[in-house]
């Protein structure tokens, strides 16, 4: 099991489409385990994207990320760190694959709709930077015998 850190970005709550990309990872058969709406401050942006804060882009980003709300959320699944990163598509809506969450909705490389962490150490850094541990709440669905084999 892995678990991983994705935020519905300004645009995705703004444009309302917040419930429609969770429930893309709902329906996927990933676990929500845990769930905030917060305002995104300067000092968190600079955390959260430290690799980027020297990129000629990150001023508009921060700007953009600190806009409106957003929705944090700490999925649990198999794999869920690469399956999640290849729901979302590649970074620009414009370039993403039709059938991925920013493919079919988004059509920008800014506004692209959803963060997700792109690996187990940013997994753990950036879930660390959201949510406290008693935020967390671990659960094993009752239709999990539908969602895959006992032994996968
Ligand atoms: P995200 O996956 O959250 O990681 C960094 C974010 O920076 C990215 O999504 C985009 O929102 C934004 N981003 C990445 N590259 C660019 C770029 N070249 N210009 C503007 N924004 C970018």
């Amino acid at each position: 099991m892995q678990r991983t850190l994705i935020l519905c970005k300004p645009d995705c709550v703004e444009r309302r489409l917040v419930g429609r990309v969770l429930g893309r990872f709902e329906e996927k058969g990933l676990n929500i385990i845990a769930m905030k709406m917060l305002r995104v401050t300067p000092e968190l942006a600079k955390l959260h994207y430290a690799e980027h804060v020297q990129k000629p882009f990150y001023p508009g980003l921060e700007a953009f990320i600190t806009g409106a709300p957003v929705v944090a959320a700490v999925i649990e699944g198999l794999e869920a760190i690469r399956v999640v990163r290849e729901m979302l598509g590649a970074t620009s809506g414009l370039q993403a694959a039709a059938g991925t969450i920013r493919g079919d909705l988004s059509s920008s490389r800014q506004m692209n709709l959803v963060h997700a962490s792109d690996g187990p150490e940013s997994a753990e850094r950036e879930i660390d930077l959201y949510f406290a541990a008693d935020e967390i709440h671990t659960y094993t669905p009752t239709l999990t015998p539908w969602l895959k084999a006992a032994d996968e």
